[in-house]
């Protein structure tokens, strides 16, 4: 079944095992056979295109196998910067543009049973799923040792005006007894409402630029860490100045939250890896690589570091007793809200997770190729992911996974995805799609899913076991997307 809801292009049908989405545009045949043939040699629709955006196929092969190779040469880096511009050349923001495809059954095994209890999705489905994403996708995280030090580096009870306790506790890494560099340190930034007696739940996510960018108060230590330039921010030669505090005051709203009841932890991503391909032993993957050795094409990139790091926030929760660690609604934004995402999927004890705009990698299917495509991500971002992923970079069919799937692993754990609407680099109808396809995950549990099987209005959330709104604007936080978070954890925790 079919339904018409935008002039141009049809929604799919709810029925579970018709996973079909016709796009119904004159333009789609031929995008389809270019893509299908993977040779894009006649792109002659993209404007400004030059003949060195239409490499042939070998070209393109002889450069997808260098990636695939991984390492840090001079090769790889021109293989990526040739890929970078060829794949960027084809990026689309006209959904008729958006070839036909047809995602991977959700409850299907791998050897064709249909998945129908909770149980068997328990036992054996979710840990298929999970397998496909960490070999494909995200990449493994290796067995290694360490140890964790939990070190509370100052609190004040009188922080915001006496509304909140703010307190700052640092977590330390040591491997076979020894202490390890400074700067395997992940400084927490919490801060606790004064009105109510603890345990109380709590809001947390990673943060791009320090922690001193949520807030002004003073109080809170200026990041010392390595950081990407952004003179805007006040991040000079790498480093965060004073002009970065509070910066980001409106993606946090801690007054709001802290307010509301809600625990707000932070801490900056950089402190578990610096968002750098050159920089993987600055961060926790030196736990497991040491001063020489490098990820295998299937172990973890940095957004599994970063979800990684997530966990051990959680573990340092679940020792502070004003803190009830079972009610933690996870929160990520964009880059940190694929982190965010991943780290839901590999550790159920994240009671709730909100994906704010996460895009490609993140809540938006990549078969759709709207806006950032896997090429584009991979080719950009070469550190984020497990290398096996360069292997789908322009043939997402191949994908044995797609991000629906991502979503589906959160169940039967509330679930919020939000997109704006300007933000089509993240594909926010990838990512409404995504969602409808994650739901059955959660109807197998006996829940509601998605409350609906349209796209809502704009600005008008949406909130079963899975939340959802498209608001106005473009890719950011905003208090109003902070709002309908709590909302929802409002919803699901009381
Ligand atoms: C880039 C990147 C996205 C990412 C975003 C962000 O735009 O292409 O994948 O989500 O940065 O983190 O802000």
């Amino acid at each position: 079944m079919l339904r018409l809801i935008r002039p141009g292009y049809l929604s799919v049908s709810r029925t579970p095992t018709l996973y079909k989405i016709i796009v119904m545009t004159t333009l789609s045949a031929p995008f389809l056979l270019l893509t299908i043939s993977g040779l894009l040699i006649g792109m002659l629709t993209v404007p400004g295109a030059s003949a060195q955006d239409h490499p042939d196929s070998e070209e393109i092969a002889r450069y997808e196998k260098i990636l695939l190779e991984g390492g840090h040469s001079e090769e790889f880096e021109e293989a990526r910067l040739f890929l970078n511009r060829y794949y960027r050349s084809h990026v689309t923001n006209n959904e008729e543009n958006v070839p036909d495809y047809k995602l991977p059954e959700l409850l299907i095994s791998d050897d064709g049973r249909v998945i129908e209890s909770a149980e068997q999705w328990a036992d054996l489905r979710r840990e298929e799923i999970l397998k496909l994403f960490k070999e494909n996708v995200y990449g493994k995280v290796p067995g290694f040792e360490y140890e964790m030090a939990f070190i509370e580096r100052s609190a004040d009870r009188q922080a915001l005006g006496g509304l909140a306790t703010r307190k700052q506790v640092s977590i330390r890494f040591h491997q076979n007894g020894k202490e390890l560099p400074e700067n395997l340190t992940i400084d927490l930034l919490i801060y606790l409402p004064n009105h109510t007696e603890g345990p109380v739940p709590a809001m947390m996510g990673l943060n791009f630029y320090g922690n001193q960018t949520i807030h002004p108060d003073d109080g809170i230590h200026l990041s010392t860490k390595w950081m990407r330039p952004n003179e805007d921010l006040g991040i000079i030669e790498n480093r965060a100045t004073e002009k970065s505090r509070g910066y980001y005051l409106d993606r946090w709203r801690v007054e709001d939250v802290v307010r509301r009841g809600y625990a707000l932890v932070t801490a900056y991503a950089g402190d578990i890896e610096p968002d750098d391909p050159s920089r993987m032993r600055q961060g926790v993957r030196y736990l497991a690589y040491g001063e020489t050795g490098e990820p295998a094409a299937d172990e973890w990139g940095t957004i599994a570091a970063w979800a990684w790091g997530l966990s051990r926030m959680l573990d340092y929760l679940e020792t502070d007793d004003q803190i009830d660690y079972e009610r933690v609604m996870l929160m990520g934004h964009s880059r940190l809200g694929k982190a965010a995402l991943w780290a839901g999927a590999t550790d159920e004890r994240f009671a709730i997770v909100v994906s704010n705009n996460s895009g490609s990698g993140g809540a938006a299917l990549s078969r759709r190729r709207f806006g950032e495509t896997v090429g584009v991500i991979n080719t950009s971002f070469p550190h984020w992911f497990a290398n096996n992923f360069n292997r789908y970079n322009g043939r997402e069919d191949e994908l044995p996974l797609d991000q629906h799937m991502l979503l589906a692993l959160i169940a039967p754990r509330p679930l919020y995805v939000a997109s704006a609407k300007e933000d089509l680099w993240a594909d926010p109808e990838g990512e409404f799609q995504s969602i409808l396809w994650a739901s059955p995950a959660y109807e197998l549990h006996g829940l509601e899913g998605l409350p609906v099987s349209e796209r809502p209005e704009l600005n008008k959330p949406v909130m079963g076991s899975i939340g959802y709104h498209i608001r106005t604007g473009v890719h950011n936080v905003t208090a109003w997307d902070i709002e309908q978070y709590l909302n929802f954890a409002d919803l699901h925790f009381n």
